[in-house]
């Protein structure tokens, strides 16, 4: 058997679930279906999760990948009596959520920012994301909504 801990977790799986995508493991077998599926190809970032700390598309991770590994998905990010994680709010109020289909995979993204580097300029902020696609907001909201993160948490 293969161990996985996904938002602090431990599950366990047969081998015959080795190639499958992570991202189908979490949506699928897990029923977590905050973590979206975009295009399933790595290229608009909507199926981001972190993996012992760092951002990854789960579309491109082959669940063997993982086996042994810390997952946190956006359902492990608020707190244990279900208050918003300070960055999901600062999304909330900055405007940067209108259909919310990226948002998930923002919200990872610039954890693994912010853990990295915790006061980026806006340039850093815009580069960080590069590989999150938003259809909707046009960026600047979720720029926005960072720098209102790290002002209120500074
Ligand atoms: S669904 Fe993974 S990068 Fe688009
Ligand atoms: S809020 Fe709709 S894709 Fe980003």
């Amino acid at each position: 058997m293969n161990e996985i801990t996904v938002n602090g977790r431990i599950y366990h799986f047969d081998d015959s679930l080795l190639d499958k995508k992570l991202l189908n493991y979490i949506r699928e077998d897990l029923e977590l279906t905050g973590t979206k599926n975009g295009c399933g190809v790595g290229a608009c970032g909507a199926c981001t999760v972190l993996i012992d700390g760092v951002a990854k598309k789960s579309c491109v991770v082959p669940l063997g990948k993982a086996v042994g590994k810390s997952v946190v998905t956006i359902e492990g990010v608020e707190s244990a009596d279900g208050t918003l994680h300070p960055l999901q709010q600062a999304f909330i109020d900055a405007g940067a959520i209108q259909c919310g289909f990226c948002t998930p995979g923002m919200i990872m993204k610039g954890l693994d920012l912010l853990e990295k580097n915790p006061h980026p300029s806006r340039e850093e902020i815009r580069k960080a994301f590069s590989g999150n696609l938003c259809r909707c907001t046009g960026y600047q909201q979720i720029i926005d909504a960072v720098e209102l993160y790290i002002v209120r948490t500074d």
